[in-house]
Order: structure tokens, then C-alpha cells, then sequence
């Protein structure tokens, strides 16, 4: 054991899962300290449901093991995991209360009535939920449902909350209200949280560490911030970022002082970039194809960030979002869309020359996709 088991709040190893013949989940293995919120992001089929279910009990498990709380649950049924769980759509019981709803868990296992109400006058005030207590279900806006659901899980203190979605049916805004508000709910009872989303920014805002999937294989774990800055590969990199980060085909080549990215053009020898001694000698012998990648935000007017492109692109178009502005243009074959401020006067049809800060750039293998350099490795 490479760490000590009995602390972390969940424990995955070696996890296989298939449907008859089909594998949907490949050598999954994780581990999350109590506290964490644990974030299974990617697109839509990779699987993530399937392994919270893995992890609930509701699904047995092809090979591998799970702990929670340092105790090895793989053959134990889901009531006795100490888990609870929130789902997509809410399944309150429509001729309940809310008060019913939340506390019914509890009555089936014959708690007393103090206890349960108790608890739920705790878990009213945690979310703001005590005018609705008589209310039915029926009565409730989309919002406060969700509330209630979290109202069921969060009443009886499990080791893990399991969140499936939970707010892929709200609207737009109160997506927005109830994703602080589970991001409150976090800080306040310290839960540990396995959350299971395919929206990138509610795993940017939420998490403490992300797990990135895609057709049942990790990609990458990491804190949002190394995900960002260091994508494991062009999965994740084409994945993370609204727009994501830009791939651009390109070559590094050895000149006499330093290496240069190389991006081809229609009608020239090509755009050689000069980003000073960036590119390190050790990974980049001789001259080699890649793929950069750089963030939209690291992309500026020339003068504006450190490295000026020494040829015009030409815009394709421009898309105004209010506090920003989108330039789209291509580069080296590739489309490339930079960040600029909504003050910018750029717009479709001219040529303008770019400059970029490779702070928040990396290089990547043509081949497999696989990180070879991140600017931000230290
Ligand atoms: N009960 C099942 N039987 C067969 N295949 C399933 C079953 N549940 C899920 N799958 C398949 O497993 C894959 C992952 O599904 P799922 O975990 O629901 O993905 P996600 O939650 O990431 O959208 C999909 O290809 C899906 O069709
Ligand atoms: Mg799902």
C-alpha cells in the first residue's frame, strides 16, 4: 500500500467493469482524502455514471476493489455502504412533504423521532429549506426540489455523497445559484463529495481534484489548476477552457541559439516564432513535428502579450460576449481563436499581426496526443 488506506475517504484499484462482452471501464484506479470533491468529468457514454454506480453498490464490479473510509466494500450491497446519493432527476415522493421526503430514510430504519427531527431542522437551516417543510413536491420550483434531494442525502451524514448530475435539468441560471450553493454546502459540513458531470466548468469551480474520462480510461487526475495549465494530453487539453486551448500543427526547429516553432502557412515559407530558450534542448533534439497548444487568453493583439507572430493572420470573424471579444483565424492549417478585450476594434477580413504569451502553452505528440512539454513545468 502505497499510502495509508484507512485515511482516504474512497480508495479505487485496478476497477474493470463490462456489459457481457463489452469493457466500459479499463484499470481505473483513484484514491480522494476525506474532504475532497472529487469531480468524474468527460463527455457524454465515458462511463461515468457506471462507475458511480460502481462505487454506490448498484453496479457489481468485473474486477478490482473499492474502499471507503479505509473499509473494503466491493461485495457489500449499497444500503450498507454508508454512501447517499443524488441523482439527475430528484425521484421526491409526490404525496410526501418535504419534511416526509427528507426524513423517510429514517423512519424505515425506526430512528426515533427526536433524532429525525433533529436532523432535519439541521439540514433545513444548512439549505435554507425550512419555509417549505409542509409543502408537497408539486409545489416546489426546479431549484428547491434539487434542494430537498440534496436535503435526503445530506440528513444522513454518510461517509461519501455520490452527485449524478444533479443539475443537468435546471436551467441556465439557477445552474449557476445551485452550483455556489453546493460549492457552500461543501465548505459547510466538510462532506467528501464524488461529483459526475460533463460540463467542464461546473468541474473547474467544484472540484478539488478531477478525474478525466474518456470511453472508460483515465486521462488525467489533477487539481483544476494542473488541468488547465498541464493537460495531459489533447483530450483534455481540446476538452478543458470555453474556448478550449487552441492545437496548432507545427515543428520545432534547432537553430543556432535556440529552438523555434515553425507553423506552416499557404502561401509562405512558413511562420518561424522565436520564443527565446523555451524549448528544451533535451526534449526537442534535432527538429520534430508537434502539436502546440495554447489558450485563447494567451493570445493578444501584437504588443500585447511577450512573443509577436512575424506574419499577418487573416480574421475570419470576430464574436463580441459582452466582457469579451473571440478573434477567429487559422494557423498552421489549424483554426485558432484568441481572447481579446471587448475594447478591441478587430474586425472580419482584415489582417492583423498576433502576439502570445507562452506561459500558458504546451507541446504536445502528433502521434498519441501526449504531453511532451508544458511552458509551466518547473
Ligand atoms: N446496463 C448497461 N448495459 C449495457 N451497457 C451499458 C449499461 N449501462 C451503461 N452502458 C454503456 O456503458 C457506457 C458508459 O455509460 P455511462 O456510464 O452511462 O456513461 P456517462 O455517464 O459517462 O454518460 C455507454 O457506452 C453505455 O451505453
Ligand atoms: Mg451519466
Amino acid at each position: 500500500m502505497a499510502k495509508d488506506e484507512t485515511a482516504q475517504a474512497l480508495t479505487i484499484r485496478d476497477l474493470q467493469k463490462s456489459f457481457g462482452a463489452v469493457r466500459v471501464l479499463t484499470d481505473i484506479s483513484l484514491s480522494m482524502v476525506p474532504g475532497d470533491f472529487l469531480v468524474l468529468l468527460g463527455p457524454s457514454g465515458c462511463g461515468k455514471s457506471t462507475l458511480l454506480n460502481c462505487i454506490a453498490g448498484l453496479e457489481t464490479i468485473t474486477s478490482g476493489q473499492i474502499l471507503i473510509a479505509g473499509r473494503d466494500v466491493t461485495e457489500i450491497p449499497p444500503r450498507d455502504r454508508d454512501i447517499a446519493m443524488v441523482f439527475q432527476s430528484y425521484a421526491l415522493y409526490p404525496t410526501m412533504t418535504v419534511g416526509e421526503n427528507i426524513t423517510f430514510g429514517m423512519r424505515v430504519r425506526g430512528t426515533p423521532k427526536a433524532i429525525r427531527e433533529e436532523r432535519l431542522a439541521e439540514v433545513a437551516s444548512i439549505l435554507q429549506i425550512g419555509p417549505l417543510i409542509d409543502r408537497k413536491p408539486s409545489q416546489l420550483s426546479g431549484g428547491q426540489r434539487q434542494r430537498v434531494a440534496m436535503g435526503r442525502a445530506l440528513v444522513r451524514h454518510p461517509k461519501l455523497f455520490l452527485f449524478d448530475e444533479p443539475l443537468s435539468n435546471l436551467d441556465a441560471k439557477l445552474r449557476v445559484e445551485m452550483r455556489a450553493e453546493i460549492r457552500r454546502l461543501h465548505q459547510t459540513v466538510d462532506a467528501s463529495i464524488v461529483y459526475v458531470t460533463h460540463d467542464q466548468i461546473e468541474a473547474m469551480t467544484l472540484a478539488t481534484q478531477i478525474v478525466v474520462l474518456r470511453d472508460g480510461l483515465v486521462q488525467q487526475i489533477g487539481s483544476p489548476d494542473e488541468i488547465y495549465d498541464s493537460p495531459a494530453n489533447t483530450f483534455v487539453a481540446g476538452f478543458i477552457g470555453s474556448p478550449p486551448m487552441n492545437l496548432i500543427p507545427a515543428t520545432v526547429e534547432q537553430r543556432e541559439d535556440a529552438a523555434v516553432l515553425v507553423f506552416e502557412t499557404e502561401d509562405t515559407d512558413g511562420v518561424t516564432l522565436d520564443i527565446g530558450d523555451r524549448l528544451p534542448r533535451e526534449k526537442f533534439a534535432g527538429s520534430r513535428s508537434i502539436v502546440f497548444g495554447v489558450r485563447p487568453e494567451a493570445i493578444g493583439l501584437e504588443g500585447e502579450k511577450p512573443f509577436n507572430l512575424p506574419a499577418d493572420l487573416v480574421v475570419s470573424s470576430t464574436e463580441k460576449t459582452g466582457s469579451d471579444q473571440f478573434l477567429i483565424s487559422s494557423l498552421g492549417g489549424a483554426g485558432l481563436i484568441a481572447r481579446l478585450s471587448a475594447e478591441s476594434r478587430v474586425n472580419g477580413g482584415e489582417a492583423v499581426r498576433l502576439s502570445l504569451d507562452p506561459a500558458k502553452a504546451a507541446c504536445f505528440d502528433p502521434g498519441d496526443g501526449s504531453l511532451i512539454h508544458s511552458f509551466t513545468d518547473r
